[in-house]
């Protein structure tokens, strides 16, 4: 057995179905690099002088220390350390030298074994020959999948507000985006069928990407029957599905009218919605899992499952691209994972998180419906860090400046929030008949004590532009507003998130 061993079909259930021919040609056909096909699985006799492998005896790191906060039903007498060396202590994770060292596409063992037993507990795939792969987080990830089956020129649909980091990887393919239509669950079946049927562009539609759980922009949750009926029309007409579910382990359910912390145990009981991958029969989803929103993001880790054929293509990519994510960062995970939290462990920092995330959305809901009454309206999030407001601009929502204005005057009362417009695929907000005016304010990373001045103060800059309704030539010259692009550019964290 390798030493990464693959998920071994061990149940009754069926294989994925073969979607092969839907990978762009040069994918179709499976070729390990002549070079990799040689130099696999080395025998011990063998002495390797094949690859441009440097000598583990030159590295100058010699011990790699760190404390892990531990969680509240561990025993909190264990210290958390740990510690990556030469020589491991610990057979359940790589020598330093191992992870310091060239590995294949899929990421080291232990990381991967973490993650398939870890997925295998959260989503029990339907199907047996799935498995893992380990990745540098989602956007790298969603660039990777789309192109498994997406090539210039070709369109692939998505949800009809997106996260940014995805269409700026589109746009950089030269693969079109095709939105479809959203309600406070998401993607709209109906809708989604109606485009699929009524399609006539130049390359089939092979692939949907889309965002169920805490959409980035508008914090929408599909709901089980969502996610049922999604999958039901992607079978029908044959789509991949590619779920981006960074914010996955951040539900945390119905609004609760106390500013109290939910407690870890409260959470545990709460039920997650089942992700598209637990749904998937057919082996169609390629689900994307990052450690950016519940770790730490600069650490660049995550990992996709995927039916074992596709991650074949995947690995391909890595090694031509990447390689695998960092091989130290995947220790200290894998570490932290395996031997200091153990399954439990995790499972109770997740819940955690949600706890956390719980209270602040109860807090700055409670805010946002007392200061932002009659100029916001918003669905109340149910998992993610995203509140997506509708606002009310009143007569000044007919004036083509009234956002760039809005954003100015925000700037000015000293808060920031992304517009609506760099998540929008397609059309403008603003250039429909009845313009309409989107925020969406993240609450994950203010201070609490924050929540409170910040909606005052969009409220007071709302008020400003409500109050000075100009005719559109006056306010080009009293207001000089510099287009919402510019400003969204300025505004949004690293342009993407
Ligand atoms: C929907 C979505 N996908 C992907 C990302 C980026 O994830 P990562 O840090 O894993 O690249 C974000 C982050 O903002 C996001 O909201």
């Amino acid at each position: 057995m390798s030493p990464n061993a693959p998920n071994v079909a061990a149940s009754s259930q069926p294989q994925a179905i073969d979607l092969t021919h839907m990978f762009i040609p040069h994918l179709r056909k499976h070729q390990k690099s002549p070079f990799k096909a040689v130099m696999g699985n080395p025998t011990l006799e063998m002495i390797n002088m094949a690859g441009g492998v440097p000598n583990p005896s030159t590295f100058p790191l010699l011990q790699i220390q760190a404390k892990v906060r531990t969680s509240p039903s561990l025993n909190s007498e264990q210290d958390g350390m740990l510690s990556l060396e030469h020589t491991q202590l610990n057979g359940s994770t790589e020598s330093l030298n191992e992870l310091l060292q060239y590995n294949d596409g899929r990421g080291m063992a232990s990381y991967c074994r973490f993650l398939r037993q870890f997925t295998q507990t959260a989503h029990s795939p339907k199907y047996a020959d799935w498995d893992v792969i380990a990745s540098c987080g989602n956007t790298d990830s969603i660039a990777k999948a789309v192109s498994l089956f997406c090539q210039q020129g070709d369109h692939i649909i998505v949800e009809k507000y997106t996260f940014p980091g995805a269409l700026s990887n589109l746009e950089f393919a030269k693969i079109k985006p095709v939105p479809v239509s959203m309600d406070n669950e998401g993607v709209v079946p109906e809708a989604l069928d109606a485009l699929c049927s009524g399609w006539s562009g130049s390359s089939p539609l092979r692939a949907i990407y889309l965002i169920p759980t805490g959409q980035n922009p508008t914090g929408a949750t599909m709901s089980l029957e969502r996610r049922k009926a999604i999958y039901a029309t992607a079978q029908k007409h044959n789509l991949v599905i590619i779920e981006d579910d960074p914010y996955y382990f951040l539900q945390y359910g119905p609004m609760q009218d106390s500013t109290d912390k939910p407690s870890v145990a409260d959470m545990r009981k709460q039920l997650l919605v089942p992700s598209l991958l637990s749904l998937d029969t057919d082996g169609r989803v390629i689900r994307l899992d990052s450690f950016s929103k519940i770790l730490a993001p600069n650490l660049r880790c995550g990992w996709i499952t995927a039916p074992q054929y596709m991650l074949d293509r995947l690995q391909i990519l890595n090694e031509s691209t990447i390689l695998q994510p960092s091989g130290l960062t995947q220790g200290v995970i894998s570490r932290m994972l395996n031997d200091v939290w153990g399954i439990k462990g995790w499972i109770d920092h997740l819940c955690t998180l949600r706890a956390d995330y719980a209270a602040r959305r109860n807090l700055f809901v409670q805010m946002a419906r007392e200061h932002l009454a009659g100029m916001a309206t918003f669905t109340v999030p149910t998992a993610g860090m995203f509140l997506w407001m509708k606002i009310d601009l009143g007569a000044a929502s007919a004036d083509s400046t009234a956002m760039p204005r809005l954003l100015e005057a925000m700037k000015k009362c000293g808060v920031m929030m992304a517009p609506g417009m760099p998540f929008n695929v397609g059309t403008d907000d603003t250039a429909t008949s009845v313009p309409e005016y989107y925020l969406r304010a993240a609450f994950a990373l203010a201070d609490t004590d924050m929540f409170a001045p910040a909606l005052k103060r969009l409220g007071q800059a709302i008020a400003s532009i409500r109050d000075s309704v100009l005719p559109d030539k006056q306010s080009a010259v009293h207001t000089k507003p510099i287009s919402t692009t510019a400003l969204a550019a300025q505004i949004t964290v690293n342009g993407s998130n």
